[in-house]
């Protein structure tokens, strides 16, 4: 089967690796791609946010699938453009695609499903988020309502930054039109996250394993949010009987409330959960597979991957064999840009990845993110560079891997949180 996949990171080049090594798989596109991406597919330049470019390159390859990656094309539309061309499509419609592009509308989704997670106050003036704040105490939850690619959040002891978060969403003072933006202020969840990711037809519910991202830029969880830092697993720290948990409370229901509402949502559903001292409490959810958990959890997946998404895309779930996984380990550090998360600088060149191919592969590996070819050379092209992703029998020798490999790369000016992994592979 020819398969075309949408988007430029390293979740795209972790799923486009998976996808070449699935025997079903005979013709692997990607738009519009990048410098790491080009070695297992061929690249198209389309603006992978305009639904009828998107289609129309699908029905000239004649696409049998079309893998949707990122969220913006989703909110955008694009899912639906290529749905209606007649090709299969990986991806949430539009409507359904509001559960990660509108927290207010999750939230309202999640109420109605008896789902759990955090109290919170959709508020549209300074006045309504002073009242939430003070109603929830300290620490602070400030969320920007919509699509902020990981970077809409606050969590803050400091009320005079939570509100001044706040009023950034909110724009002020108010367009001539009235309009102004929403911003979600909620509970603090204290625990564990866990990102659990489930493959759905819009009625079945395949859940994949469970893994943990790093989302703060600096070791120890300091610094500012970014769109994560690294990501492991499984989780040895978790309960066995969690993934089984979160289907019958949070997965299921959901997909149930969505066909209910005559949105059905196929594709992939992320559940960013908090394990509470009072339970599991949905954080947010996301409408794609997430990076970087989606270069571990790949990683890990035995079954080939052409067949699980066409099965989602096709409404032929249940009929599925069970998803298969391996007994390794996986752990990925992301490179990033001198100052991500704030404007990344790019352009600088990359060196060691031939290294890495000749002396790790195939126990660690780079995915690009943001990559591009300048002649020959590899160049830093956005925030997060790249994604080196490593195997193992157990965390510490994914981790040992992955960080050997890490140290072979060579980008002025980059940074990585050393800590990825380390308080799980040392049983903390
Ligand atoms: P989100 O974009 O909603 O996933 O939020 C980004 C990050 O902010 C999450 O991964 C958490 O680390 C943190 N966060 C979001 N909501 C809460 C909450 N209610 N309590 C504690 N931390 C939160
Ligand atoms: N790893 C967080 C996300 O993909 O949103």
């Amino acid at each position: 089967m020819k398969v075309l996949v949408i988007g430029s990171g390293a979740r795209e080049h972790a799923l486009c690796h998976s996808l070449s090594l699935d025997p079903d798989v005979t013709a692997l596109h990607c738009a519009p791609g990048n410098a790491g991406i080009a070695e297992v597919a061929e690249l198209h330049q389309v603006d992978a946010l305009d639904g009828a470019a998107v289609s129309g390159l699908a029905v000239r390859l004649g696409a049998d699938l079309v893998v949707v990656g990122p969220e913006a094309p989703l909110v955008a539309g694009v899912a639906d453009a290529v749905r209606e061309a007649g090709i299969p499509v990986f991806g949430p419609s539009k409507e359904a695609a509001r559960l990660e592009g509108s927290k207010a509308f999750a939230k309202d989704v999640m109420a109605a499903a008896g789902v759990p997670t955090a109290r919170s106050y959709v508020c549209t003036t300074p006045d309504e988020v002073d009242a939430a704040l003070k109603a929830f105490g300290a620490p602070y939850v400030v969320k920007d309502d919509g699509l902020a690619a990981g970077k809409g959040v606050v969590v803050t002891d400091d009320l005079e930054a939570a509100r001044a978060h706040a009023a950034g969403c909110l724009g002020a003072p108010p367009a001539p039109s009235g309009q102004r933006g929403s911003v979600v202020v909620e509970e603090y969840l204290d625990g564990p996250e866990v990102s659990l990711f489930a493959i759905t037809d819009g009625e079945t519910v395949v859940p994949l394993q469970p893994a943990q991202d790093f989302k703060r830029a600096l070791d120890g969880d300091e610094g500012p949010n970014t769109g994560g830092m690294g990501a492991y697993s499984p989780l040895p720290w978790a309960d066995p009987k969690l993934v089984d948990e979160v289907v019958q409370t949070v997965l299921q229901p959901t997909v149930d409330e969505m066909r209910r509402r005559g949105t059905p949502f196929s594709g992939l559903l992320y559940a960013g959960l908090a394990i509470t001292s009072r339970g599991v409490r949905v954080i947010e959810f996301n409408a794609r597979f997430g990076d970087p958990e989606t270069q571990v959890v790949l990683a890990r997946l035995k079954t080939p991957l052409a067949g699980l998404l066409t099965a989602a895309a096709t409404g032929t779930l249940a009929h599925l064999e069970p998803v298969r996984w391996s007994d390794d380990a996986a752990v990925t550090v992301v490179v990033a840009s001198h100052n991500y998360p704030g404007t990344p600088r790019t352009g600088d060149p990359i060196a060691g990845l031939d290294e890495v191919a000749a002396q790790d592969s195939p126990h660690a590996y780079v995915l690009h993110a943001g990559t591009r070819l300048e002649g020959d050379t590899v160049v830093s092209a956005g925030g997060r560079v790249l994604s080196v992703t490593a195997t193992g029998k157990d965390l510490t020798e994914a981790r040992d891997r992955a960080y050997r490999a890490v140290s072979r790369i060579r980008l002025d000016g980059s940074q990585h949180r050393t800590d990825i992994a380390r308080k799980a592979a040392e049983g903390a």
